[in-house]
């Protein structure tokens, strides 16, 4: 039962919503109350954008805007978004071919705009050396050199890509390709495939966003307690086909989902970051942190709704609640380490509801993907990248805890100069008491081993985020070809984005 005490003790997003009289849940027990008292809305499918063509050109036209959203009901909270007041359409792509991006910044302030996961030259990238004024327009161009997969746009002005992407700005990619095309997978854009994009905020008492300032905020990331799904608190889809693949996109800023359905259900994980697997995986749970995105089919051919809902993740390792319960007690730096650890929430993501009469859908296939064999000789070389958080006096005394091999992100420093056409191993190394999500721009990757072991099925795809546990040490190998330029680099973080913003990034060039 909700009480007005726990609504209230529940923090400034419960109380608002209770201030403002709440429509019916469609929820279920222990789970967020934020959750279970507002929601009911349609899924939000944000508009398909095809581009137009020009001489041979697909041209797309984005234009980031402030806005004004509804989220909590009776409240209006200011947001930024691209073609609109929150969120952005989702770019429609194939490989192949050429596209123009207009990108006119109206924000009011200097931004940048990255295309998440794909293969640009490093002046198209959209990285933080790419900056967009107020009132200008940016046009990138470039060939589309992917698999078929979901990728993503979203901000990337240094020390500003937090809060620019928690205020709204971000959309997918989608990229199709010929062989992909061929496969009797679920393909109908808002039918049956569908862009769910999940992003956790928190609000102050008046409606707006609340985007923290805490010491906790910047060490743990910012993290909410409303779950929006593109856009929308627990929102409903009426299924009208047998299967449903789910895009997943995890635009968070640094919460990861441990994502299942209500009654447990199995799925078919199908792809990864950027592309298909080699073969489906089935599996009961897809863990999904900042960045990464996971595509599923599921069945929903039951009387009963299939209800995807988030089960607890434990980012921080054994180390680090070790650090937790030794600090205890010790001042500042032993309440820092006492509140280490999940917060324990859960939340409501969609709810799929069946339609009486349900068009078939193929079987998923045995197989999707074929990817050449794995193999550490091809490597020219193996580069370490050892990823800390600085717990200490340094830490305490402001942004600069948070370090690549002992640095903080600077502009003017490239970390790694990578010999055009070659093959690498990047070993990244996690010293620090929790999870990140290690994020590289410009290639592809696969993953080689997780502490020597070979990596799950499902992360077994190409790949341009990788979860790294506290004390854990990952490879991951990749050719990085096509584009050169010794001046203008690309980016390597951690995706929870107040990390990268306290200075977990770093920067490399590929040369000719
Ligand atoms: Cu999704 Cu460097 O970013
Ligand atoms: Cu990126
Ligand atoms: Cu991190």
């Amino acid at each position: 039962m909700i009480t007005r005490r726990r609504l209230l003790m529940g923090g400034a997003a419960t109380a608002a919503v209770s201030a403002a009289g709440v429509a019916m849940p469609w929820g279920f027990g222990s789970i967020s109350s934020h959750a279970r008292i507002i929601g009911a809305a349609p899924l939000a499918i944000p508009p398909l954008l095809k581009g137009n063509l020009k001489n041979g050109v697909r041209t797309f036209d984005l234009t980031l805007k402030q806005g004004q959203s509804t989220f909590l009901p009776g409240y209006t909270t200011s947001t930024l978004g691209i073609n609109g007041p929150y969120l952005g359409p989702t770019l429609h792509f194939t490989n192949g071919e050429k596209v123009r991006l207009n990108v006119k910044n109206t924000i009011g302030e200097t931004t940048t705009i990255h295309w998440h996961g794909l293969h640009v030259p490093a002046i198209a990238d959209g990285g933080p050396h790419q900056v967009i004024g107020h009132g200008e327009t940016w046009s990138p161009s470039f060939t589309v050199k992917q698999q078929a997969g979901l990728f993503w746009y979203h901000p990337h002005l240094l020390h500003k890509t937090g809060l620019h992407a928690y205020l709204g700005m971000a959309g997918g990619i989608r990229v199709e390709n010929a062989e992909t095309d061929a496969l009797p997978l679920p393909k109908t854009y808002g039918v049956d495939d569908l862009p769910v994009v999940l992003q956790d905020k928190r609000f102050n008492s008046d409606g707006s966003l609340q985007y923290g300032n805490s010491m906790h905020d910047l060490m743990m990331g910012m993290k909410g307690d409303v779950l929006l799904v593109n856009g929308g608190v627990a929102p409903i889809f009426k299924a009208t086909t047998a299967k449903l693949r789910l895009r997943l996109l995890n635009g968070s800023n640094a919460r990861t989902y441990n994502l299942g359905f209500k009654d447990n259900r199995s799925f078919d994980i199908i792809a990864g970051d950027g592309s298909l697997l080699p073969a489906p995986v089935k599996a009961g749970r897809a863990v999904i942190a900042p960045g990464e995105r996971v595509e599923i089919v599921v069945d929903v051919k039951s009387a009963e709704p299939a209800e995807l809902v988030t089960y607890p993740y434990e980012s921080v390792g054994a180390m680090g609640r070790g650090m937790g319960r030794g600090m205890m007690g010790r001042g500042m730096m032993g309440r820092m380490m006492g509140m280490m650890g999940d917060d324990g929430r859960r939340f409501e993501v969609l709810r799929i509801e069946p339609g009486e009469k349900l068009a078939p859908s193929p079987r998923v296939p045995d197989e999707l993907l074929t990817l050449p064999a794995l193999n550490a000789r091809d490597a020219v070389r193996t580069r370490r990248f050892e990823l800390d958080m600085g717990m200490g006096p340094m830490m305490m005394m402001g942004r600069s805890g948070f370090t690549i091999n002992g640095k903080t992100m600077d502009m003017s420093r490239i970390d790694a100069r990578v010999k055009l056409g070659t093959t690498e191993i990047w070993e990244i190394a996690n010293l620090s008491p929790m999870m990140h999500p290690f994020h590289i721009h410009d290639i592809q990757f696969r993953i080689l081993d997780r502490n020597g072991r070979p990596p799950a099925p499902y992360e077994s795809g190409l790949k341009d985020t990788v979860q790294v546990n506290s004390g854990e040490v990952v490879r991951v190998i990749a050719k990085f070809e096509d584009y050169a330029d010794p001046k203008w680099p690309y980016m390597f973080h951690c995706h929870i984005l107040e990390h990268e913003d306290a200075g977990m990034m770093g920067q490399f060039t590929v040369e000719a």
